[in-house]
Protein backbone atom coordinates (compact mmCIF):
# COMPACT_ATOMS: atom_id res chain seq x y z
CA UNK A 1 0.00 0.00 0.00
CA UNK A 2 2.65 2.31 0.88
CA UNK A 3 4.91 2.02 -2.20
CA UNK A 4 1.20 2.68 -4.13
CA UNK A 5 1.03 6.28 -2.48
CA UNK A 6 4.15 7.14 -3.63
CA UNK A 7 3.74 6.04 -6.95
CA UNK A 8 0.13 7.83 -6.72
CA UNK A 9 1.65 11.14 -5.62
CA UNK A 10 4.65 10.87 -8.10
CA UNK A 11 2.31 10.63 -10.74
CA UNK A 12 0.33 13.75 -9.70
CA UNK A 13 3.29 15.87 -9.31
CA UNK A 14 4.28 14.43 -12.69
CA UNK A 15 1.42 16.34 -14.11
CA UNK A 16 1.15 18.98 -12.66
CA UNK A 17 4.97 20.52 -13.60
CA UNK A 18 3.37 20.35 -16.87
CA UNK A 19 0.69 23.17 -15.65
CA UNK A 20 0.86 26.63 -16.14
CA UNK A 21 0.18 27.76 -12.22
CA UNK A 22 0.39 30.91 -12.28
CA UNK A 23 -3.71 30.39 -13.20
CA UNK A 24 -4.21 30.24 -9.45
CA UNK A 25 -2.16 33.24 -8.79
CA UNK A 26 -4.62 35.57 -9.87
CA UNK A 27 -4.12 39.27 -10.01
CA UNK A 28 -7.29 40.68 -10.87
CA UNK A 29 -10.93 40.27 -10.94
CA UNK A 30 -11.27 38.33 -14.03
CA UNK A 31 -8.43 35.97 -13.06
CA UNK A 32 -10.05 35.22 -9.73
CA UNK A 33 -13.15 34.54 -11.15
CA UNK A 34 -11.59 32.37 -13.15
CA UNK A 35 -9.53 30.62 -10.87
CA UNK A 36 -12.25 29.88 -8.39
CA UNK A 37 -13.78 27.71 -11.66
CA UNK A 38 -10.65 25.44 -11.63
CA UNK A 39 -10.77 25.21 -7.75
CA UNK A 40 -14.32 24.52 -7.98
CA UNK A 41 -14.19 21.64 -10.93
CA UNK A 42 -10.78 20.15 -9.30
CA UNK A 43 -12.84 19.77 -6.11
CA UNK A 44 -15.86 18.02 -7.91
CA UNK A 45 -13.43 15.79 -9.88
CA UNK A 46 -11.24 14.84 -6.99
CA UNK A 47 -14.85 13.89 -4.93
CA UNK A 48 -15.74 11.78 -7.68
CA UNK A 49 -11.98 10.19 -8.15
CA UNK A 50 -12.05 9.34 -4.50
CA UNK A 51 -15.83 7.65 -4.79
CA UNK A 52 -14.61 5.84 -7.26
CA UNK A 53 -10.85 4.70 -5.99
CA UNK A 54 -12.83 4.06 -2.40
CA UNK A 55 -15.42 1.55 -4.40
CA UNK A 56 -12.47 0.05 -6.56
CA UNK A 57 -10.74 -0.96 -3.57
CA UNK A 58 -13.82 -2.27 -1.73
CA UNK A 59 -14.52 -4.76 -4.25
CA UNK A 60 -11.12 -5.68 -5.09
CA UNK A 61 -11.14 -6.84 -1.41
CA UNK A 62 -14.53 -7.79 -1.39
CA UNK A 63 -14.23 -10.51 -4.27
CA UNK A 64 -10.62 -11.45 -4.33
CA UNK A 65 -10.55 -15.04 -5.42
CA UNK A 66 -10.33 -16.66 -1.79
CA UNK A 67 -13.30 -14.28 -0.26
CA UNK A 68 -15.93 -16.45 0.52
CA UNK A 69 -18.85 -14.29 -0.17
CA UNK A 70 -21.89 -15.07 -1.85
CA UNK A 71 -22.15 -14.70 -5.54
CA UNK A 72 -25.10 -14.13 -6.78
CA UNK A 73 -25.31 -15.73 -10.70
CA UNK A 74 -24.52 -13.79 -13.38
CA UNK A 75 -27.17 -14.01 -16.00
CA UNK A 76 -28.98 -11.05 -18.57
CA UNK A 77 -32.07 -11.49 -16.52
CA UNK A 78 -31.29 -9.77 -13.06
CA UNK A 79 -31.53 -6.08 -14.05
CA UNK A 80 -31.44 -3.50 -10.74
CA UNK A 81 -33.95 -0.88 -11.48
CA UNK A 82 -32.39 1.60 -9.06
CA UNK A 83 -29.03 1.05 -10.05
CA UNK A 84 -29.74 2.20 -13.36
CA UNK A 85 -31.24 5.08 -12.57
CA UNK A 86 -28.95 6.12 -10.21
CA UNK A 87 -25.68 5.43 -12.81
CA UNK A 88 -27.92 7.17 -15.42
CA UNK A 89 -28.88 10.40 -13.07
CA UNK A 90 -25.98 10.88 -10.94
CA UNK A 91 -23.39 11.61 -13.91
CA UNK A 92 -25.94 14.09 -15.48
CA UNK A 93 -25.96 15.82 -12.37
CA UNK A 94 -22.54 15.88 -11.76
CA UNK A 95 -22.07 17.60 -15.40
CA UNK A 96 -25.16 20.06 -14.55
CA UNK A 97 -22.80 21.21 -11.59
CA UNK A 98 -20.05 21.83 -13.75
CA UNK A 99 -21.76 23.04 -16.99
CA UNK A 100 -23.82 25.59 -14.83
CA UNK A 101 -21.70 27.90 -13.26
CA UNK A 102 -19.01 27.05 -16.43
CA UNK A 103 -22.01 28.81 -19.18
CA UNK A 104 -23.11 31.53 -16.15
CA UNK A 105 -19.21 32.64 -16.25
CA UNK A 106 -18.60 32.93 -19.81
CA UNK A 107 -21.35 34.58 -20.92
CA UNK A 108 -20.66 37.25 -18.30
CA UNK A 109 -16.86 37.45 -18.78
CA UNK A 110 -17.88 38.02 -22.49
CA UNK A 111 -20.22 40.97 -22.53
CA UNK A 112 -18.42 44.08 -21.82
CA UNK A 113 -18.70 45.82 -18.27
CA UNK A 114 -20.73 48.84 -18.59
CA UNK A 115 -18.19 51.31 -17.46
CA UNK A 116 -14.95 50.21 -20.11
CA UNK A 117 -12.40 52.35 -19.09
CA UNK A 118 -9.52 51.75 -21.61
CA UNK A 119 -8.82 50.31 -25.22
CA UNK A 120 -5.64 48.50 -26.31
CA UNK A 121 -5.22 46.98 -29.99
CA UNK A 122 -3.22 44.27 -29.82
CA UNK A 123 -1.46 42.88 -32.90
CA UNK A 124 0.34 39.51 -32.73
CA UNK A 125 2.91 38.60 -35.37
CA UNK A 126 5.65 36.14 -35.92
CA UNK A 127 6.95 36.43 -32.88
CA UNK A 128 6.07 39.28 -31.00
CA UNK A 129 3.17 41.65 -29.86
CA UNK A 130 2.69 45.29 -30.95
CA UNK A 131 0.66 47.07 -28.29
CA UNK A 132 -1.33 50.41 -29.89
CA UNK A 133 -3.30 52.70 -27.10
CA UNK A 134 -5.47 54.58 -29.43
CA UNK A 135 -6.56 56.94 -26.61
CA UNK A 136 -3.33 57.80 -25.45
CA UNK A 137 -2.10 57.93 -29.17
CA UNK A 138 1.11 55.95 -27.96
CA UNK A 139 2.25 52.47 -29.13
CA UNK A 140 4.80 49.73 -27.94
CA UNK A 141 5.69 46.31 -28.45
CA UNK A 142 6.87 43.01 -25.72
CA UNK A 143 5.96 44.94 -23.03
CA UNK A 144 2.26 45.81 -21.92
CA UNK A 145 2.03 48.79 -19.29
CA UNK A 146 -1.61 48.59 -18.19
CA UNK A 147 -2.94 50.68 -15.04
CA UNK A 148 -3.98 49.04 -11.73
CA UNK A 149 -7.85 48.22 -11.09
CA UNK A 150 -9.15 48.94 -14.37
CA UNK A 151 -11.12 47.46 -16.75
CA UNK A 152 -9.96 47.05 -20.27
CA UNK A 153 -10.81 45.81 -23.73
CA UNK A 154 -8.20 44.16 -25.53
CA UNK A 155 -9.14 44.25 -29.67
CA UNK A 156 -6.94 41.78 -31.10
CA UNK A 157 -5.47 41.21 -34.51
CA UNK A 158 -2.93 39.19 -36.45
CA UNK A 159 -0.83 40.39 -39.19
CA UNK A 160 0.26 36.70 -40.19
CA UNK A 161 -1.42 33.59 -38.83
CA UNK A 162 -3.44 32.43 -35.65
CA UNK A 163 -1.97 33.67 -32.22
CA UNK A 164 -3.60 33.51 -29.18
CA UNK A 165 -3.37 36.26 -26.38
CA UNK A 166 -2.97 34.77 -22.82
CA UNK A 167 -2.04 36.45 -19.44
CA UNK A 168 -2.47 33.60 -17.26
CA UNK A 169 -2.38 36.12 -13.93
CA UNK A 170 -5.13 38.41 -15.47
CA UNK A 171 -7.45 35.92 -16.84
CA UNK A 172 -7.86 34.83 -20.72
CA UNK A 173 -7.04 33.80 -23.30
CA UNK A 174 -8.31 34.73 -27.03
CA UNK A 175 -7.30 33.77 -30.19
CA UNK A 176 -6.13 36.29 -32.79
CA UNK A 177 -7.52 35.39 -36.06
CA UNK A 178 -6.22 36.62 -39.71
CA UNK A 179 -9.00 39.16 -40.94
CA UNK A 180 -11.07 39.52 -37.85
CA UNK A 181 -10.92 41.34 -34.40
CA UNK A 182 -11.65 39.27 -31.36
CA UNK A 183 -12.63 41.35 -28.29
CA UNK A 184 -11.28 40.12 -24.89
CA UNK A 185 -12.28 42.28 -21.29
CA UNK A 186 -9.84 41.82 -18.45
CA UNK A 187 -9.83 43.62 -15.61
CA UNK A 188 -6.08 44.30 -13.91
CA UNK A 189 -6.17 44.71 -9.80
CA UNK A 190 -2.98 44.51 -7.98
CA UNK A 191 0.58 46.37 -9.65
CA UNK A 192 3.09 43.82 -10.24
CA UNK A 193 4.76 42.08 -13.28
CA UNK A 194 3.17 39.19 -14.79
CA UNK A 195 4.30 37.04 -17.54
CA UNK A 196 2.17 37.11 -20.99
CA UNK A 197 2.26 34.69 -23.87
CA UNK A 198 1.14 33.32 -27.15
CA UNK A 199 -0.79 29.95 -26.47
CA UNK A 200 -1.21 28.96 -30.31
CA UNK A 201 1.61 26.99 -31.90
CA UNK A 202 2.11 29.56 -34.44
CA UNK A 203 6.26 28.68 -35.82
CA UNK A 204 9.04 27.52 -35.16
CA UNK A 205 9.54 30.70 -31.95
CA UNK A 206 6.01 30.19 -30.86
CA UNK A 207 7.66 29.57 -27.42
CA UNK A 208 9.25 32.87 -27.36
CA UNK A 209 6.50 34.71 -28.54
CA UNK A 210 6.61 35.87 -24.79
CA UNK A 211 5.92 39.29 -23.35
CA UNK A 212 5.74 41.24 -20.05
CA UNK A 213 3.19 42.92 -18.35
CA UNK A 214 3.50 46.04 -16.38
CA UNK A 215 0.62 46.50 -13.92
CA UNK A 216 0.77 50.21 -12.32
CA UNK A 217 -0.65 52.02 -9.89
CA UNK A 218 -2.35 55.13 -11.70
CA UNK A 219 -0.06 58.21 -11.32
CA UNK A 220 2.86 55.94 -12.60
CA UNK A 221 0.99 54.34 -15.07
CA UNK A 222 0.37 58.64 -16.45
CA UNK A 223 4.27 58.48 -15.92
CA UNK A 224 5.08 56.09 -17.95
CA UNK A 225 2.43 57.47 -21.44
CA UNK A 226 4.36 61.04 -20.99
CA UNK A 227 7.89 59.34 -20.66
CA UNK A 228 6.71 56.66 -23.80
CA UNK A 229 5.57 58.99 -26.33
CA UNK A 230 8.59 61.52 -26.13
CA UNK A 231 10.43 61.85 -29.37
CA UNK A 232 13.79 60.26 -28.78
CA UNK A 233 15.30 60.52 -32.31
CA UNK A 234 18.97 60.71 -32.25
CA UNK A 235 19.70 63.69 -33.75
CA UNK A 236 17.16 65.64 -31.02
CA UNK A 237 18.20 63.55 -27.89
CA UNK A 238 21.21 64.69 -26.32
CA UNK A 239 20.80 62.80 -23.05
CA UNK A 240 21.44 59.12 -24.26
CA UNK A 241 24.84 58.61 -25.70
CA UNK A 242 25.74 59.92 -29.20
CA UNK A 243 27.93 57.32 -30.95
CA UNK A 244 25.29 54.79 -29.70
CA UNK A 245 22.51 56.91 -31.40
CA UNK A 246 24.17 56.87 -34.35
CA UNK A 247 24.93 53.09 -34.42
CA UNK A 248 21.11 53.51 -33.47
CA UNK A 249 20.00 54.95 -36.50
CA UNK A 250 22.24 53.46 -39.10
CA UNK A 251 21.64 50.25 -38.22
CA UNK A 252 17.98 49.64 -36.31
CA UNK A 253 16.12 52.78 -37.17
CA UNK A 254 14.65 51.19 -40.53
CA UNK A 255 12.74 48.53 -38.59
CA UNK A 256 12.72 49.65 -34.86
CA UNK A 257 11.43 53.00 -33.52
CA UNK A 258 13.18 53.90 -30.29
CA UNK A 259 10.54 55.88 -28.63
CA UNK A 260 6.45 55.21 -28.58
CA UNK A 261 5.18 58.45 -30.77
CA UNK A 262 1.93 56.01 -32.32
CA UNK A 263 2.76 57.94 -35.91
CA UNK A 264 5.94 55.47 -36.10
CA UNK A 265 5.99 53.07 -38.57
CA UNK A 266 8.04 50.12 -36.72
CA UNK A 267 8.24 47.10 -38.97
CA UNK A 268 10.08 45.22 -35.51
CA UNK A 269 9.00 45.98 -32.11
CA UNK A 270 8.70 48.62 -30.85
CA UNK A 271 11.61 49.96 -28.01
CA UNK A 272 10.05 53.01 -25.78
CA UNK A 273 11.83 52.91 -22.85
CA UNK A 274 13.38 49.58 -23.61
CA UNK A 275 16.50 50.57 -20.64
CA UNK A 276 13.64 49.79 -18.46
CA UNK A 277 12.52 46.69 -19.56
CA UNK A 278 13.42 43.25 -17.82
CA UNK A 279 13.69 40.75 -20.87
CA UNK A 280 14.83 41.21 -24.16
CA UNK A 281 11.35 40.57 -26.89
CA UNK A 282 9.87 39.27 -23.53
CA UNK A 283 11.76 36.15 -22.91
CA UNK A 284 15.54 37.14 -22.42
CA UNK A 285 16.76 38.52 -19.39
CA UNK A 286 17.92 42.42 -20.51
CA UNK A 287 21.54 42.45 -19.60
CA UNK A 288 24.02 43.90 -21.35
CA UNK A 289 25.82 40.81 -22.07
CA UNK A 290 22.90 38.88 -23.50
CA UNK A 291 21.72 41.89 -25.22
CA UNK A 292 24.96 41.92 -26.50
CA UNK A 293 24.68 38.34 -27.71
CA UNK A 294 21.03 38.48 -29.12
CA UNK A 295 21.99 41.50 -31.55
CA UNK A 296 24.86 39.40 -32.37
CA UNK A 297 23.01 36.35 -33.52
CA UNK A 298 19.40 37.14 -33.05
CA UNK A 299 18.40 33.37 -34.44
CA UNK A 300 20.26 31.44 -32.00
CA UNK A 301 17.86 33.10 -29.07
CA UNK A 302 14.63 33.07 -31.50
CA UNK A 303 14.47 30.72 -34.26
CA UNK A 304 13.31 32.28 -37.88
CA UNK A 305 13.15 35.63 -36.86
CA UNK A 306 13.06 38.22 -39.30
CA UNK A 307 15.68 40.30 -37.45
CA UNK A 308 19.17 40.09 -38.69
CA UNK A 309 22.55 39.53 -37.53
CA UNK A 310 24.47 42.36 -36.19
CA UNK A 311 27.66 40.18 -36.22
CA UNK A 312 29.49 43.10 -37.75
CA UNK A 313 29.68 45.69 -35.28
CA UNK A 314 32.74 46.54 -33.96
CA UNK A 315 33.44 46.22 -29.94
CA UNK A 316 33.81 49.88 -29.73
CA UNK A 317 29.92 50.04 -31.96
CA UNK A 318 28.21 47.32 -30.15
CA UNK A 319 28.98 48.91 -26.39
CA UNK A 320 27.62 52.63 -27.92
CA UNK A 321 24.64 50.82 -28.99
CA UNK A 322 24.04 48.44 -25.88
CA UNK A 323 24.37 51.33 -23.73
CA UNK A 324 22.28 53.59 -25.85
CA UNK A 325 19.23 51.03 -25.40
CA UNK A 326 19.77 50.67 -21.99
CA UNK A 327 20.06 54.43 -21.66
CA UNK A 328 16.35 54.29 -23.01
CA UNK A 329 14.93 55.23 -19.39
CA UNK A 330 12.15 57.40 -18.14
CA UNK A 331 14.83 59.78 -16.21
CA UNK A 332 16.64 60.43 -19.39
CA UNK A 333 13.90 60.52 -21.65
CA UNK A 334 11.67 63.07 -19.95
CA UNK A 335 15.30 64.73 -18.95
CA UNK A 336 16.39 65.27 -22.80
CA UNK A 337 12.89 66.58 -24.04
CA UNK A 338 12.98 69.41 -21.07
CU1 LIG B 1 2.18 33.20 -31.75
CU2 LIG B 1 2.40 31.08 -30.78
Amino acid sequence: MKSSWKVSWLLVCLFLTGCQMSVLNPAGRVAEEQSRLIIFSFAVMMIILLVVFVLFFRFLWRYREDSRIERPPHTQENDNKKLEITWTVLPLLVLLLLAVPMLMQTYSLETKTTQEEMTIEVTGQQYWWRFDYPDENIRTAQELHLPANTNITFELNTEDVIHSFWIPQLGGKKDAIPGRTNELHLETGRPGVYEGKCAELCGAAHTDMRFQVVVHEEEDFTDWVEAAGQDVTPEENETVQEEGARVFQENCLACHAADGAATKNDQGPNLALYGERDKISGSFANDEEQLKAFLRHPNNFKPSTDMPAYNNLSREEMDALVNYLHGLTRENVQGGSD
